[in-house]
């Protein structure tokens, strides 16, 4: 088709909006819609937004800004925002200039229809209907047909070769203070068990590999039918009979009392579940996690760590922090400090403090910590890790792991050992460590074996060994 209307996707936030995309790009896909990398061509531009933080906020009204420039070569594009600030924000989008369709993620069934209307019409549209409360919901239904539709197919969606990943829940219950994912995207669903082992089937005969299970508590996926409950551990075992699926990851955990051994216990015994876990911590301060609505205290948190490394040896685990939460003192932070340095992470990701418009947290404090003593934290977080990353990555020095080749390197990394004429590959071992090394680029998607010889705090670098 030549004269198919085009469609560009920008995609802002986590692995949940990312996946979003992917579906609705299957959608439009079937619809007819071929995919341009340039906006100046695009008939239609869908914004997948991200409301976590301010500033993912503000990065979507400067890219929307931006669209008004490409409006005025094609007066007739359509500009469709979806995603968490699609929810949040609802009807007061459409009063920008550049914005025809708002439609909320647990809406993105009706995108297409929306999209078509606007063309027809030349007027703006809008789906945002409160959150989805109750599974029994028909909106929740087409949810749930628009994942099995779509989730399993469409290379353009997805980011990397051989790997996808699947939704296991929606939603949240639990209502950390600061957080708005519970508004925007409403409380936690878990998918039937027979439609995700569907989908990853399905995965596995287009060569799918690696699949990461997706939710927000994930490790509390429980999904009742009759007598019989389905766990994550009971998910795991069964996604690892799959033939072809390779490794399995699952994120993020919540860090529980109940944790559920079952789930370590499943990675200790299958050499298919991934030896990793994203659990965050937020802070190590048990008054801020009061605040915060965390259930644990730190001493909690790291008993079950140290519970996980007696079950899972070798497990390595990633954590979040957000510095500065309204009314951290130094004292505070200095906690937040001791557990970096006490849990071994192999990475952690750190945040500023962003207050967002109706969550808890934001109704009861300021926010009175000072931005530059929020960057200042920030900067002295990622230091503490940034030296325990470094040791843990000379470990591996001498080295053979095993990898799944993500793709050409993005970043001109240089190895000095390796100075041959293929182009640096990136890929990732079991424990999420990622390792560059000069290879074929048709290896995107395998396994490799690559002996490491050289190491920075967040990558390694290698040879291929074989
Ligand atoms: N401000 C800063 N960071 C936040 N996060 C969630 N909400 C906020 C907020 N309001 C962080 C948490 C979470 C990660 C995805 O984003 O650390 O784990
Ligand atoms: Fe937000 Fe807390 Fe739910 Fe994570 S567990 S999505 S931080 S409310």
């Amino acid at each position: 088709m030549n004269n198919a209307r085009t469609v560009h996707i920008k995609s802002f936030g986590c692995q949940m909006n990312k996946l979003d995309t992917s579906l609705v790009a299957s959608a439009l896909r079937e619809a007819g819609f071929a995919f341009t990398e340039s906006v100046k061509e695009a008939d239609v531009v869908v914004i997948n937004t991200c409301s976590v933080r301010e500033h993912a906020e503000a990065r979507v009204v400067s890219h929307l800004g931006h669209l008004k420039h490409a409006r005025k070569h094609r007066p007739d594009m359509i500009v469709a925002v979806i995603g968490c600030m699609a929810q949040r924000l609802g009807e007061s989008l459409l009063a920008h200039d550049v914005v025809n369709v708002v439609c909320g993620p647990g809406q993105i069934p009706q995108l297409v229809h929306l999209i078509e209307e606007a063309f027809a019409s030349n007027a703006k549209r809008m789906a945002v209907a409160d959150v989805i409360r109750d599974p029994e919901d028909s909106s929740s239904d087409a949810l749930e047909q628009f994942e099995s539709a779509y989730g399993h197919e469409g290379e353009e969606g997805r980011a990397l070769r051989g790997q996808a990943f699947v939704r296991v829940m929606r939603g949240c219950d639990n209502f950390c203070t600061y957080c708005i994912v519970p508004y925007v995207r409403g409380p936690e669903q878990c998918r039937p068990p027979a439609r995700i082992l569907d989908q990853v089937r399905r995965l596995a005969d287009e060569g799918i590999r690696q699949v990461t299970l997706l939710g927000q508590t994930v490790n509390s996926y429980q999904y009742r039918n009759g007598q019989k409950t389905c766990s994550l551990a009971d998910l795991l075992g069964m996604v690892a009979e799959v033939e072809g699926i390779e490794w399995i990851r699952f994120v993020t955990s919540y860090p529980s009392e109940e944790f559920y051994d079952d789930i370590l216990h499943a990675m200790a015994s299958s050499p298919k579940v991934c030896r990793y876990l994203h659990m965050p911590a937020q802070s190590g301060s048990d008054r801020i996690l009061r605040a915060m609505n965390r259930h644990y205290t730190a001493a909690q948190y790291l008993e079950l760590l140290a519970r996980a490394r007696r079950i899972v040896p070798d497990i390595a685990i990633a954590g979040d922090f957000i510095v500065g939460f309204p009314g951290e003192t130094d004292e505070d932070f200095q906690a937040t400090v001791d557990l970096v340095q006490q849990a071994r992470y192999r990475n952690c990701f750190v945040f500023k403090y962003s207050p967002r418009p109706g969550t808890t947290a934001d109704k009861r404090h300021r926010d009175c910590v000072p931005d530059e003593i929020k960057q200042r934290r920030n900067v002295e977080l990622l230091a503490v890790q940034e030296a325990v990353s470094e040791r843990l990555s000379r470990g591996f020095l001498g080295r053979i792991v095993r990898v799944l080749v993500e793709g050409p390197s993005k970043k001109a990394n240089v190895n000095p050992t390796d100075a041959h004429s293929h182009p640096q590959l990136v890929g990732r071992t079991a424990t999420d460590c990622i390792v560059v090394f000069n290879g074929s680029p048709s290896l995107a998607g395998r396994f490799v074996d690559v002996r490491i010889t050289e190491t920075s705090p967040l990558t390694l670098f290698g040879v291929l060994a074989e």
